[in-house]
């Protein structure tokens, strides 16, 4: 095709008045045509101003480009990312990644990141840093609830998904980070030791969905694999490499100072953008692009005039592929500048989008335990006499005379209080902190979203900190007690609450929650426990009688007070499903951070190899508390006919699920593979999910297709993928340990 030109007319409300745009996405090649032309008229100190940063005391966002006002490039802005618009006016607070992927949706993850991608388009921002597609390693990692948890196959589709999204809205995604970056201790400087078949299957899968989604960028990651740095790894990088053998054709830009060594060295390797532009010392890195070190490489022939100009042609190719050079919107913010001619405080949030933001935190909180029962009042009941009463969930609003909302978590943080990282040491917690953290201007915490649904109806006693002794006493008599307890993580850059460095440093419940939870439960038969928790947490009060429902909400983002009002009322009927295994032992992970806070050339084993969370428990005959997969619903679903055959390349997977209770829901039914003896994979991995929306009493047939390399396994040896032969295995079920229906091929 010349130009494959698609005309996509984009209104974005309410700024479409400002900007209304429409534009022209193009072909890669013709794309890439046009950014050659472009770099062959460009002085060469145009080319190195297009590939490395300003500064970050320079940059207008996270990170700018120098522009080419002469050829019409403008300076880039990249942005930070991947709950949505880092901090900033009029955004919409997203939930983060990690409840994008407890929604099991590729709807939802993709409307996500288009509504993402509208509000970086209306503020201007021409690369978005994000999705994060690193693995959830170790349930403690500080950065495991920006990307889509342990499993490479969910992190591959959360990413895919949302990358489409985004790029749809005519703004560049860049995937990060770029790859075994997994804990936080000593991240500029660790040294991970991968195997090359857990390269492969574990840590590189999920970029090659990246690149399967037509990714603009990706970013190499601060630490090295296997003694090498990431932004300076012929074996991820060049040519014959693991990004560009599979296909990628963006470009590929530093963590914030990732690079080491000599200009020269990081070209010659691959990459192809530097930020922000500067040395940092704390790393001992960055700033070799800059401040003359790509020149002179180029000056003294180490990097060749040719790799300058296909570096620059990377760069500009998805910024013409994506019509960003017509009707783009001028950067209109500055993170640095309270005030000045680029802070317009532009409102790029919808109320459209404030729906979806509230759908998905709904549609990712995992109802875990659920006593739906229906007793006599017991002794602390006065008020009932022989009236029946109902436990559990859902609450209905006119059976409650009384009730009490319990817990620091449910109240609304003192924003002053909060940096602009989102360290918020108090209040409720809706997404992790760090540069992945998003805007709390809108945040409606949840007990004021329950005091708002609530009204007059009931009596509501509130107890809004820790205290376990005012706990009990706001919850002693009451028909219900809805307790909210939570801990969090973030990046290691922000290193206050708990003196952690951004790992967690244990899977408790932060401040006493456990404590609260259980003299709560000690004087309430009816206490609900909703956890906010960047990832798994202990619960060995789960099976406490007087608990009669628990709600993992995740980190839900700015909706979380109404979302969960709509799940603890009924109003949305619970589908969410954990991306991760709640265990009752971190040891039942099998991985371990190395805590380590001195910057050394520290060695992380991933000797656990392909087996993580549940892959790695079902290996070990470990039973978590709470399986990967596994979620309630307000109904029951049942399933047959599992069919398997052969469609050309692929084998078809159909089976029909049906909802044999008594309200509408959404099941998540879930294929696991086995593949055949003596292929070294774990028993089970996923390989295909759907959310099948059924009324009471309907049925559906779902269909999943498997492809060649989803059956393959990385074969090290020719290093490629091959499909080992024997006898697989199919196992449809709710959650990796709810199997339905099995079958073989
Ligand atoms: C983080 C990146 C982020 C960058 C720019 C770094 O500290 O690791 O994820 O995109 O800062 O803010």
């Amino acid at each position: 095709m010349a130009l494959s030109q698609l005309r996509l007319t984009v209104l974005l409300l309410p700024y479409f008045i400002l900007c209304a745009t429409a534009f022209t996405t193009r072909s890669w090649q013709a794309a890439s045509q046009l950014a050659a032309q472009k770099t062959a008229a460009m002085t060469i100190d145009e080319k190195v101003g297009v590939l490395t940063g300003v500064t970050m005391a320079g940059s207008r966002c996270n990170g700018d480009t120098h522009p080419v006002a002469r050829l019409g490039i403008p300076a880039l802005c990249l942005m930070d990312g991947p709950a949505g618009v880092r901090p900033g006016t009029g955004v919409t607070g997203w939930p983060s990644g990690i409840n994008a992927a407890s929604t099991f949706s590729r709807r939802l993850i993709r409307e996500r990141g288009a509504a993402i991608g509208d509000e970086l388009r209306g503020k201007g921002i021409h690369v978005w840093f994000g999705p994060a597609q690193d693995l959830m390693r170790n349930p403690k990692g500080g950065r495991g609830w920006e990307s889509f948890g342990p499993d490479p196959y969910l992190n591959g589709e959360g990413g895919y998904e949302t990358i489409v999204g985004i790029q749809s809205r005519g703004v560049q995604a860049c995937a990060k980070h770029f790859t075994a970056n997994n804990q936080e201790h000593n991240r500029y400087n660790g040294s991970s030791t991968v195997d090359d078949r857990s390269l492969w299957e574990m840590y590189g899968y999920p970029f090659l969905r990246s690149i399967e989604a037509d990714v603009s960028a990706i970013m190499c990651s601060f630490n090295r694999i296997n003694g090498t740095f990431t932004c300076s790894s012929p074996k991820l990088l060049s040519d014959t490499g693991f990004l560009r053998s599979n296909g990628f054709k963006g470009y590929v830009i530093t963590d914030w100072g990732a690079d080491h060594g000599f200009a020269a060295e990081n070209a010659n390797a691959g990459l192809e953008m530097e930020q922000p532009g500067e040395y940092d010392p704390q790393l001992e890195g960055g700033g070799l692009f800059a401040n003359g070190g790509l020149k002179d490489s180029v000056l003294n022939g180490t990097v060749s005039a040719a790799r300058l100009d296909e570096m620059v042609k990377r760069v500009l190719t998805p910024f013409y592929r994506l019509g960003q050079d017509s009707g783009f919107p001028e950067t209109n913010f500055h993170t640095q500048q309270t005030g000045g001619p680029y802070n317009q405080n532009i409102v790029v949030r919808t109320p459209q989008h404030v729906a979806l933001a509230k759908e998905i935190a709904s549609a990712s909180a995992v109802l875990l335990k659920n006593v739906r029962t229906i007793r006599r009042p017991g002794q602390w009941y006065g008020n009932g006499g022989q009236n029946q009463r109902e436990y559990g969930l859902p609450v209905t609003k006119s059976k409650i005379a009384n009730m009490a909302v319990i817990g620091e978590d449910a109240k609304l943080m003192d924003r002053s209080l909060c940096n602009s990282l989102n360290e918020c040491t108090l209040g409720t917690m809706s997404v992790g902190w760090g540069s992945g953290a998003n805007s709390l201007e809108f945040l409606v915490a949840p007990a004021d979203a329950i005091s708002a649904y609530v009204g007059t109806s009931a009596t509501i006693a509130s107890s809004l900190s820790n205290d376990a002794a005012a706990g009990a006493a706001a919850a002693a008599g009451k028909d219900v007690a809805f307790v909210f307890v939570n801990a969090m993580s973030g990046e290691w850059i922000v290193d206050i609450v708990h003196d952690q460095g951004g790992d967690r440093n244990d899977l408790e419940l932060y401040y006493n929650g456990k404590e609260l939870i259980e003299s709560v439960a000690a004087v309430c038969n009816n206490t609900i426990v909703i956890v906010h928790s960047v990832g798994p947490v202990l619960m060995p009060w789960s099976t406490n009688p007087n608990i009669t429902a628990i709600v993992y909400a995740g980190a839900p983002g700015e909706q979380t007070g109404p979302s969960i009002v709509d799940v603890l009322y009924g109003h949305y009927n619970p589908r969410g499903r954990l991306p991760f295994s709640i265990a009752d032992s971190e040891a039942a992970y099998g991985t371990e951070i190395v805590y380590d806070k001195t910057i050394g050339p520290l060695t992380i084993d991933y000797t656990e190899g392909l087996f993580l969370d549940y892959r790695y428990m079902e290996q070990n005959n470990i039973t978590p508390r709470f399986e990967f997969g596994f979620g309630l619903s307000y109904t029951a679903f049942s399933y047959s006919n599992l069919q398997i055959s052969n469609q050309g390349p692929f084998k078809v997977i159909k089976f029909k699920v049906r909802n044999s209770g008594s309200v509408d829901g959404t099941e998540i039914p879930q294929l696991y593979l086995g593949f055949p003896n003596g292929s070294g994979e774990p028993k089970k991995v996923l390989r295909g999910f759907s959310d099948v929306g059924l009324t009471v009493g309907s049925s559906k047939t779902v269909e999943v297709k498997l492809s060649v390399r989803d059956r393959s396994i990385w074969d090290v040896v020719t290093q490629k993928w091959v499909v080992p032969s024997g006898q697989f295995k199919v196992y449809i079920g709710a959650s990796i340990k709810d199997i339905r229906l099995t079958g073989t091929f």
